[in-house]
């Protein structure tokens, strides 16, 4: 092997989100030049997430303290913190960990994409400061493509829901017709922004109510809805068939009383989703005829059950990981032979130009279409003799034989270079 590949990284798995962020690189144009400076790495990739941060490099015997040094002195941090919280893999469990990364399998919520588009737009970064070479660039598009199949043949990222379009798929579970029911979304913070994004995405049309009428206005003009006066809900939940309640109030504003109040005058029921921890809805409304109830506990519980057919397809993905473990690492020994390969091309190329020239000169060929013909020729010998042995060459290194490489550096009298 001509150079090691490794990945040094510190993630959520060892290291709790406050502690992991004391290593992120806050400028990664500055980190990436540092990197090429000081780290003895002749290649490098960094992935930064909220939950990781992680180096992926090569070097013909890599220097860890070099490169713990250099990451230390970026995030101005101790190089003692690396000790607990750094964990280091070489040559295939790299290759096998940018797989389970690529494929989902090693997120915090299993299967998510978000991780896929991050790994893209490092790499992307990474040829951008011209920091990533032959070796990552193939890694890591072959690690894409990869993990692009998995999740599309086994599903791993499919199935995912959050709490908020759960809540409006129950709701369309629910009620019938809801395309023509009058939807109410009580909050703008977090939860019902999941909750307006999905009833937006649905096409499905809601008034949003928040204890300030600028706050609704600001959120209706980016995630949709009619803002509505919060008084004006409160006395006035007849008005309403669906109500999504997602706000952090320490007591009920969805009473007993209001619940009651509109039911008297009512024709049809109301479905209430209640997203908030604590209640903001009275359980005791689901006592009152027409009204059907669903709180945070139970919608939670309907996305947990979802998550969980993706546990069921980790097996699948994993399978699939290590069938093309051998393609990559296959791929990437490959890669060993590359530049003997290049070298021998190039000077058995200079030596046909050259002989080429000679002859020519000998012949005083000036024909145009002539002196065509003979370089087609000599190009054509070269390549008849040369293209075997070089496949071969490439084969040999696939298959991990480097008694072959070196002897092909001998007989071509190829010096590595790095
Ligand atoms: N974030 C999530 O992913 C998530 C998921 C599941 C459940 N939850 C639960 O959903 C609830 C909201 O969480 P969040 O993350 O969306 O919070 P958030 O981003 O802080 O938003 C809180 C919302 O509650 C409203 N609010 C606060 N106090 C109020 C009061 N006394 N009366 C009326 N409205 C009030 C705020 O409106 P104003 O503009 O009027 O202050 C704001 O719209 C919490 O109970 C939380 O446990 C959150």
């Amino acid at each position: 092997m001509n150079q090691d590949i490794i990945n040094a990284r510190v993630t959520f798995r060892n290291s709790p989100i406050h502690v992991l962020e004391k290593f992120t690189f806050k400028d990664l144009d500055d980190a990436y030049s540092h990197f090429k400076k000081h780290s003895g790495l002749s290649e490098c990739v960094i992935l930064q997430t909220c939950n990781r941060v992680e180096l992926f490099g090569t070097a013909k015997d890599y220097d860890l303290e070099k490169i713990k040094k250099t990451w230390a002195s970026l995030a101005g941090l101790e190089e003692a913190a690396f000790k607990e919280n750094l964990e280091l893999s070489e040559n295939e469990e790299v290759y096998h960990h940018l797989l389970k990364l690529t494929s989902g399998l090693d997120s915090m919520v299993l299967g998510e994409e978000q991780i896929l588009g991050q790994i893209k737009n490092s790499i992307t970064a990474a040829r951008q400061a011209k920091f990533s070479g032959e070796r990552l660039n193939t890694l890591f598009d072959k690690a894409i493509q990869i993990g692009t199949r998995v999740r599309n043949s086994t599903g791993i990222s499919r199935g995912g829901i959050s709490v908020g379009s759960m809540a409006v798929k129950l709701a369309e579970e629910n009620v019938d017709d809801l395309k023509t029911k009058r939807i109410l979304l009580i909050g703008t913070g977090e939860s019902a922004t999941l909750v307006a994004k999905s009833l937006k995405k649905r096409a499905y049309e809601f008034f949003i109510s928040s204890r300030t009428l600028e706050r609704s206005k600001a959120f209706a003009e980016t995630l949709g809805g009619k803002p509505i006066r919060f008084e004006e809900v409160l006395s006035g939940f007849d008005k309403y068939d669906v109500l999504f309640v997602a706000t952090s109030a320490p007591y009920f504003l969805v009473t007993y009383d209001r619940i009651k109040q509109a039911m008297d005058t009512k024709q049809n029921g109301i479905m209430i989703l209640d997203l908030s921890n604590p209640r903001t809805v009275d359980e005791k409304v689901a006592t009152l005829p027409g009204i059907k109830l669903m709180n945070l506990d139970q919608i939670a519980e309907l996305v947990d059950k979802n998550m969980r057919s993706r546990i069921g397809k980790v097996s699948a993905v994993e399978n699939i990981i290590s069938e093309e473990l051998l393609v990559v690492e296959a791929s990437m020994k490959r890669l060993d032979a590359e530049p003997i390969v290049k070298d021998v091309f190039k000077n058995i190329d200079l030596l046909r130009i050259k002989e080429l020239q000679k002859a020519l000169q000998m012949l005083g060929e000036t024909d145009e279409k002539r002196v065509k013909i003979i370089e087609e020729l000599t190009k054509a010998v070269v390549e008849s003799i040369v293209s075997a042995p070089m496949n071969n060459l490439r084969k040999a290194s696939e298959q991990g034989n480097p008694e072959l490489l070196d002897a092909a550096s001998k007989l071509f009298d190829y010096n590595k270079k790095d």
